[in-house]
């Protein structure tokens, strides 16, 4: 077995992980852990944008106000603040180390999302804003000598003791001690069948903090994206609300705009409410979609402007200037994750997380489009800020065990057929006790049962159905069909801990 030692260690590549990596190394040795390779994270693949208040006529506070609405009581107020307040900062940053943002002669081209009461939107290359960070990040990343990437390193397990933690096992053979360990691999919407999230967002990081001991929030706040393609034989790819941004219709089988009929602000409410609203379209029609209709729209914008989505409908057939787009809701982001302070400190000593693993309480019960990426620089940035200040003692090497003599590992990606069935079945868009109860049973004996990432995936998806289980209201993103409204006894949050589910 191979023991290196350094300052940091991150977990995952994505843009939380490259962005504490590239600041940390300003003061020390940085290990840098992926499972995969640089280009297959969730990040990579957003494609709407950055929601930042650059505008003159736009103002952090009125972010806020957006963040903490779509939020449905929920959000961390101070957490928001600090979102919203850094987030121009943040694009700044990227700026000056390269990041090419789309441009008028006046300033950032802004989208609009559902939910943002204003243009606030940064984007590039169009609809390939994640691509286009990750990118230049990981250029800057592999220029960087302070920086040592291990590519195709799944972390099985932190390394603690005392309540502390001291670094990462890696399949198949290392550990990698560090004085502050940054966890920043990303969600669990890949447990599900249609998911708009690549393959390796199985919540590893849910399982390695809950095993390390680290306390959870929010779990049961799955975002599903209202508008994934819904063709038979294609991948459930995301089309942006940016779309819908730009004045796209949602259609039923009918062929009638029914947004209209469910809030005031049409396609371009929050996204809960477009994901409950094509559910129930769906829903009576006993169909598998609904559509989104682009024929209005400038061709050449379309073209242009969603040059990726333009692209990706060809290819299975569709004009998207011209023909409807079948979409349908598909998992996409976990709300919930590894509970934080407003530094990303976990409670478990020297453990940050940052980015989509986190719960920094920033998303409440719903999150707002494009505050994602956003989240993952503001707290990324914070994380590193807070690691550096403290007096952080070089790691002992713990003491290894018989258990420390792991296999090496098969695929970290592959997931359980069985777990995505029961997640997709039982604790999908719209959940009830009896599908929750049988699923986390089957859960568990998978659990008991599997081995290696299958145990893992089974453990992240048991978890969340028990959150899911005891929110016994409708809420945000978690909609429950025998408890079909808000209940205000519920505006609290529910913490996993070891064996110990909390309202707090
Ligand atoms: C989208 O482009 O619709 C996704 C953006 C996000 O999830 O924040």
């Amino acid at each position: 077995m191979e023991v290196l030692e350094s300052d940091f260690v991150v977990i995952g590549a994505g843009l939380a992980g490259l962005y504490a990596a590239l600041r940390a190394a300003e003061y020390g040795l940085v290990y840098l852990l992926t499972k995969t390779s640089l280009s297959e994270t969730n990040s990579a693949w957003a494609q709407g944008g950055i929601a930042a208040a650059v505008d003159e006529s736009d103002s952090p506070q009125l972010h806020r106000e957006d963040t903490l609405k779509a939020g449905w009581g929920l959000c961390d107020e101070q957490a928001v603040e600090v979102l919203v307040r850094d987030g121009p900062q943040c694009i700044n940053e990227l700026d000056r180390l390269g990041v090419a943002f789309d441009r008028t002669p006046w300033g950032y081209e802004l989208g609009q999302e559902g939910g943002h009461s204003f243009r606030r939107i940064v984007h590039a290359g169009g609809n390939s804003t994640g691509q286009r960070i990750v990118a230049r990040l990981s250029e800057l990343v592999m220029q960087n000598s302070r920086i040592k990437l291990i590519k195709q390193a799944p972390v099985i397990d932190l390394v603690t003791a005392d309540g502390v933690c001291l670094g990462a096992k890696v399949a198949p053979h290392q550990i990698v001690l560090a004085s502050v360990t940054f966890l920043a691999t990303g969600g669990a919407a890949a447990l599900y069948e249609r998911t708009t999230a690549p393959s390796g967002a199985t919540g590893d990081g849910i399982a390695l903090a809950y095993r390390a001991g680290a306390e959870l929030a929010d779990l049961e706040f799955v975002q599903f994206h209202p508008t994934a393609l819904a063709l038979p034989n294609a991948p459930s790819f995301l089309i942006s609300e940016a779309v819908r941004g730009e004045g796209a219709y949602l259609l039923n089988q009918q062929g009638e705009r029914f947004m209209p009929h469910y809030d005031e602000r049409a396609e371009l409410a929050p996204r809960d409410i477009v994901a409950r609203a094509i559910f129930t379209e769906i829903h009576k029609a006993q169909a598998e979609h609904v559509f989104l209709s682009l024929q209005h729209l400038d061709p050449e914008l379309v073209r242009s402007r969603f040059a990726n989505i333009y692209q990706t409908c060809l290819r299975y057939g569709l004009d998207a200037t011209r023909d409807l787009i079948p979409v349908a809701p598909a998992a996409h982001y976990s709300i919930g994750g590894v509970r934080t302070n407003l530094w990303a400190e976990t409670t478990l000593k020297n453990l940050f997380a940052i980015g989509e693993v986190s719960c920094t309480g920033v998303h409440g019960a719903n999150r707002l489009a494009s505050n994602s990426l956003l989240e993952c620089l503001v707290f990324a940035r914070r994380a590193v800020e807070a690691a550096i200040q403290r007096e952080l003692p070089k790691p002992r090497p713990p003491k290894l065990s018989q258990a420390d003599s792991w296999e090496p590992s098969h695929s970290h990606s592959h997931i359980h057929p069985q777990v995505k069935r029961l997640m997709t079945e039982h604790v999908g868009l719209v959940r009830d006790r009896r599908g929750l109860k049988y699923a986390i049973g089957e859960l568990s004996r998978l659990e008991s049962e599997g081995w290696g990432p299958a145990q893992d995936q089974a453990l992240a998806a048991r978890l969340i159905a028990q959150s899911a289980l005891l929110r016994a209201e409708t809420r945000g993103v978690h909609m429950r069909s025998d408890f079909p409204w808000e209940n205000p006894s519920w505006q609290t949050h529910i913490i996993i801990q070891k064996d110990r589910l909390m309202r707090r």
